[in-house]
């Protein structure tokens, strides 16, 4: 019989018979000593807890990378500073009444609790399977990872008695001229938003939440997305070159997102929304090589700033803000450049800006050989209607249209935040 003591419980409990195959004891004191070590690092001053593993190489039981607040008045992955990946995965509700859907969205909420906040996977028990796919290692890090749920229109039908509750806008997403939608990479009962520092973390999570909510809710379809690291400086840069993102609305101004972003109580809405935000998923190929054909002036002359410095075709600085009464005719930035388009900057259509919050995707090749690159464009909005309709409805035949197509994504409601352990996503929507 083996004497070797990293394969002997220390306690004699784990595998009194000693049935278990050695390579699931050996699981089973290294998780105790990674809980023993987390709970010491816990108590301790700061200190960072290192265990001696079963092979003595020493880890680290407190999650790598830096935490993201999984609690609070609204959800995380909204106002967050883009995290350099992200899986986008529309899922299909299988659950068979409000029941399931119930045990759906608080297995959810414990998972992504758990997953955006690092740490040693619990046991399930000895006959069980591992707990965790262990593609992040024994401590799965926090990583920076953010977890966002919507749902969609379909999650109101007459399945669990909420069409009442249906938020206002929401509806199946609209087709507009320049779409051409392909029914498997469209809508989605529930919309999960992970983004984080790495792309095995998001990968991990997602993987984790698939496994856990298996046979309630399904994979309809999945996008990856990632953001470059800023070339040279400044806001980074999408698949066409173009810096992507440089115009939004300042996130640390809590009073504008109450404006913009949040559904506020008593507008008009159900009362279970307020906190939460319309999110719009709108997956969008870009024809690369024929944008790559295209001279820099027209490039530029399209979107209405410099390639390089990102500026307003009227301006030296990334940040300078284009004027548009000096140029009523377009000669510097023509009317019809996405920028002018998208945000004329009047004050009617102050109440139209929208937060995006977009990744850039590269999925290989597509089956006519073309490179399968584009924008996962993601954004959120108090309004449907008001912010992302209209400003889509006014791009609608931009000179941009030529080089890009949508053909994917949906209209999603991101829940409201929750408050604490007790709490969990959907409480207010299935109250
Ligand atoms: C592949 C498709 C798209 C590309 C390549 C693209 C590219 C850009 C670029 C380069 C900018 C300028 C930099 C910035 O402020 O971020 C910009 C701005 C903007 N885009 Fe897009 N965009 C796309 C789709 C969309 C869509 C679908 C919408 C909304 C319906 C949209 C709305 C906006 C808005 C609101 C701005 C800011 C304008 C401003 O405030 O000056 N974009 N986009």
């Amino acid at each position: 019989m083996t004497t070797d003591p990293t394969l002997t419980p220390p306690h004699g409990d784990a595998d009194p018979a000693g049935t278990a195959p050695s390579g699931v004891r050996r699981r089973s004191f290294l998780h105790r000593a990674l809980v023993a070590g987390a709970a010491g690092a816990a108590v301790g001053a700061g200190g960072v807890g290192a265990v001696a593993r079963a092979d003595d190489e020493p880890v680290s039981a407190r999650p790598e990378g830096h935490t993201i607040a999984f609690h609070g008045a609204h959800q995380a992955g909204i106002l967050t500073p883009l995290q350099r990946h992200a899986v986008f995965t529309s899922f299909d509700v299988t659950a068979r009444d409000r029941a399931e859907l119930t045990t759906l969205l608080r297995t959810l909420t414990e998972r992504l609790r758990f997953l955006t906040a690092g740490g040693v996977p619990e046991p399930l028990g000895i006959s069980a399977p591992l707990p965790d796919s262990g593609v992040l290692g024994p401590v799965v890090p926090a990583d920076g990872l953010t977890a966002t749920v919507a749902v969609g229109a379909s999650l109101f039908d007459d399945r669990f008695g909420l069409a009442s509750r249906r938020p206002r806008r929401l509806r199946p997403m609209d087709v507009f001229p320049d779409d051409d939608p392909e029914d498997a990479w469209c809508h989605g009962d529930l919309m999960l938003q992970l983004c984080a520092d790495h792309p095995d973390t998001v990968a991990h999570a997602l993987r984790d939440v698939a496994r856990h909510t298996r046979g309630l809710m399904q994979v309809r379809w999945r996008m990856e997305g990632f953001v470059s690291p800023p070339r040279p400086s400044g806001t980074p840069r999408n698949l066409m070159g173009f810096k992507d993102g440089t115009a939004n609305p300042d996130t640390g101004d809590a009073r504008l997102m109450d404006q913009l972003v949040w559904v506020r109580p008593g507008a008009g809405e159900p009362a279970w929304t307020a906190g939460g935000s319309y999110q719009v998923v709108r997956l969008i190929r870009m024809m690369v090589e024929f944008w790559d054909r295209v001279s820099i002036h027209e490039q530029e002359r399209m979107m209405g700033r410099s390639r390089d410095s990102g500026a307003p075709l009227d301006g030296r600085h990334e940040t300078d803000l284009p004027r548009y009464p000096q140029d009523p005719q377009g000669d510097v930035i023509p009317l019809d450049a996405h920028i002018r388009l998208a945000n004329p900057r009047t004050a009617a259509t102050a109440d139209s800006r929208l937060l995006r919050r977009g990744y850039n995707y590269d999925r290989g090749v597509r089956d006519n050989g073309d490179l399968d690159t584009g924008l996962v464009f993601c954004c959120f909005q108090q309004d449907l209607d008001r912010q992302f309709a209209a400003v889509q409805k006014k791009l609608a035949g931009e000179p941009l249209v030529d080089y890009i197509k949508p053909y994917g994504g949906g209209y999603f409601f991101a829940l409201p935040g929750i408050r604490d352990s007790a709490d969990w996503l959907g409480r207010a929507l299935l109250a």
